[in-house]
């Protein structure tokens, strides 16, 4: 049976609640936040899925050092990609090609751009701010698909 590590980032939730339902969805999976702490040694799986989330365009900075720091071993892996994000089409396709490095990109087994919410309760002024004015979003919106996530996780099989 193929082993599972889901390394991902978060800022309000979104990419933790997309890993639970891919870590559900796959049955045994080791699910590990990249802001909180070391992961456990990729060594120990077959299957690398990396995710995160997208502020102004970019990916957290903890995913972009997880995969430049481990580039040789996931190499030798099975790789599974995604991103949270609340664009979709054209930009949200070109915030996943920046987000990972070429290489993962082209080598990743499975690929997946999931859409993202925006609570304004949760964020603080500057970002309400930028929200208003960049993406034109006035309130609270949810394109948060858990079935996304359920089929993203059925390509992750040998
Ligand atoms: C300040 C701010 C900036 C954002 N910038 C972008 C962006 O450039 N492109 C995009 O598609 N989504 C953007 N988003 C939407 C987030 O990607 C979305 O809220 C996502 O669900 C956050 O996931 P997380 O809670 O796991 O961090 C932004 C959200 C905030 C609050």
């Amino acid at each position: 049976m193929s082993r599972y590590l889901i390394a991902y980032a978060t800022r309000y939730g979104t990419t933790e609640r997309a890993a639970t339902i891919i870590r559900e969805s796959l049955g045994e999976a080791v699910a590990c936040n990249l802001k909180k702490g070391p992961c456990p040694n990729l060594e120990n799986f077959d299957w690398i899925i990396i995710g995160g989330s997208i502020y102004a365009g970019r990916i957290q900075k903890e995913v972009k050092k997880f995969c430049q720091k481990n580039s040789d071993l996931l190499r030798q892996k099975k790789v599974g990609l995604f991103i949270c994000c609340m664009y979709d089409g054209q930009k949200a396709e070109q915030q996943f090609r920046e987000a990972f490095p070429e290489e993962l990109r082209l080598t990743a087994r499975a690929r997946a751009i999931f859409g993202g919410e925006l609570s304004f309760d949760k964020m603080n002024f500057l970002e309400k701010f930028v929200i208003r004015k960049f993406i034109g979003v006035k309130e609270s919106v949810s394109r948060f698909r858990p079935e996304e996530m359920a089929e993203f996780a059925s390509k992750l099989r040998d």
